[in-house]
């Protein structure tokens, strides 16, 4: 999608649609609004007073254009002003290109408002983000229906009288940054038998030659070589070979300690010999969101050129039953050289990122966060609103509240008492993988944290947020791409 800004005064322009905010309790129109209701001849007063827009956010309605300027005004209600921010902002932007969608027209214009709660740059870029969030869809495997509509919405031009410079970077992130979603999208959006490890593996080598990050992509035989016996394990059970890819970005001084970024790739998990139910099944095509998230981000590092060392670092397997599959009761070597007593075949997602976060551990990170489509236990605990989040390190921790706060990809955080570890203790092993039912998320997190020696280290579950039915403006039913915004916000927040 196109994003541009425009200084110049969208009621003088004939734009085919002009989206614009409407706070809750604007009774009589202001500011702007009411540079639009007098080019209406009042028709946003009487629109307001009727009720039919109280700027409730969901509420809207089209009006048709004066005879010079726009020639339809989308009134766009966008809550109250006391919890008006830059996810209100998103959701905006998204509305307004799913009503020119509706409208059948290829281009939207949003009057950009801060109301003195959103600054220009955070303003700009989570504008461009839901718009281009919104006009995102997966189209590779089927042709266009006739329910969906056959317009792309392929431009949003933006309209603000603030800060040109804030406004121009803000969109340029935005555009970086939700491009990169997008892509990570489309991944999650690939069927298991489409996006597989290796598929993975060329998508982020693609990717890298294009951006100008390294990537290394070690085979079934380099991991085998160096002591990857847990993503082995996994892999076992299935015919495609499995792949740890690391991408690396230079942006910092040689030497100096990286951000690393790791997510589960798990291409396809059907729990192996502990097989899952049928039903819903399907939806196990998306245990790769960690992975694909941690690969877009890097394609949003390189092209934000992050003045930081960053890595991201993706193992990628199939989980499946089989003759050969790992098997309940089995104990397998780690690259840490813990050995894992593995109760529960389904419970993989762990073991193939305890060689990822050992990995990386080596290189002394900075700090390190993995995202994961771990339990289904956080579901339970947090809904569809938020991933959970935990770690060693508490201000790490709180960097990545903060940051999905600012990314509207929300985590909160559960505890990582000690206690909990003793969940995991096994007779025959050092540890078990699962920890039996209470507290699922976070004995799967104690699991982690056995694998990441002193490195300041967080973990984002994202099992209830990765995918879903696209309750959100900027969403679609599918994969979400979350949490890529929240990683390049985290990582952009440690480069100052
Ligand atoms: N990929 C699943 C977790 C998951 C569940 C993701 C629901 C998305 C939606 C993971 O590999 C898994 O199977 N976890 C088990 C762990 C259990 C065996 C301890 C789970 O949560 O049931
Ligand atoms: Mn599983
Ligand atoms: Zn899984």
């Amino acid at each position: 999608m196109q994003l541009r800004l425009d200084t110049s005064d969208p009621l003088g322009k004939s734009e085919p649609l002009l989206a614009v905010p409407v706070p809750q309790g604007a009774a009589a129109a202001q500011g702007f609004l009411a540079r639009v209701d007098a080019a209406l001849s009042g028709a946003v007063s009487k629109v307001l007073s009727a009720g039919d827009v109280t700027g409730k956010a969901g509420d809207e309605v089209v009006l048709y254009g004066p005879e010079v300027g726009p020639q339809r005004v989308a009134l766009v209600g966008v809550g109250p002003l006391e919890k008006y921010d830059a996810e209100q902002v998103r959701r905006f932007s998204a509305r307004s290109v799913r009503i020119a969608e509706r409208l059948g027209r290829d281009s939207v214009s949003c009057r950009l408002e801060g109301f003195g709660r959103v600054e220009d740059g955070a303003l700009a870029q989570a504008a461009a983000e839901g718009a281009a969030l919104a006009a995102w869809r997966f189209t590779e495997l089927k042709k266009p229906a006739e329910d969906t509509p056959q317009v792309a919405v392929g431009e949003a031009r933006f309209y603000s009288d603030g800060d040109p410079e804030a406004l121009e970077a803000g969109v340029a992130r935005g555009d970086i940054v939700a491009a990169a979603e997008n892509f990570a999208r489309t991944l999650q959006s690939r069927p298991g038998n489409v996006a597989t490890p290796r598929h993975l593996a060329e998508e982020a080598e693609r990717m890298a030659r294009e951006t100008g990050l390294s990537a290394t992509v070690f085979d079934e035989e380099r991991m085998a070589r160096e002591g990857m016996h847990a993503i082995l394990a996994v892999s076992r059970g299935s015919d495609e070979e499995a792949r740890l890819v690391i991408l690396e970005h230079h942006g910092g001084e040689e030497g100096e300690a990286p951000l690393i970024l790791v997510g589960k790739g798990l291409t396809f998990d059907a729990g192996g010999i502990s097989i899952k139910p049928a039903s819903g099944m399907e939806e196990m095509k998306f245990d790769m969101s960690g992975g694909a998230s941690v690969i877009a981000a890097m394609q949003a590092v390189a092209r934000l050129g992050v003045k930081a060392n960053v890595v991201g670092i993706v193992p990628s397997s199939e989980n499946l039953p089989s003759g050969t599959a790992l098997k309940p009761g089995d104990v397998i070597q780690t690259l840490a050289g813990k050995t894992v007593e593995v109760v529960n075949t389904d419970a993989e997602g762990r073991l193939i990122l305890s060689d990822a976060l050992a990995w990386g551990a080596r290189m002394k990170p900075a700090a390190m966060v993995d995202c994961a489509t771990l339990t289904g236990a956080v579901v339970i605990g947090l809904g569809h609103h938020a991933a959970a989040v935990l770690g060693n390190d508490e201000t790490l921790v709180e960097e990545l509240r903060a940051a999905g706060v600012r990314s509207g990809e929300r985590c909160w955080p559960l505890p990582l008492w000690d206690e909990y570890r003793e969940q995991l203790k096994s007779e025959t092993a050092d540890l078990m993988n699962v920890g039996g039912r209470p507290a699922g998320t976070i004995t799967a997190a104690c699991f982690l944290r056995e694998f990441v020696g002193d490195a300041p280290w967080a973990h984002l579950d994202i099992a209830g947020t990765a995918y879903g039915e696209g309750k959100l403006p900027y969403q679609r039913k599918g994969g979400y791409g979350f949490p890529t915004r929240l990683l390049v916000e985290w990582v952009l927040s440690r480069v100052g």
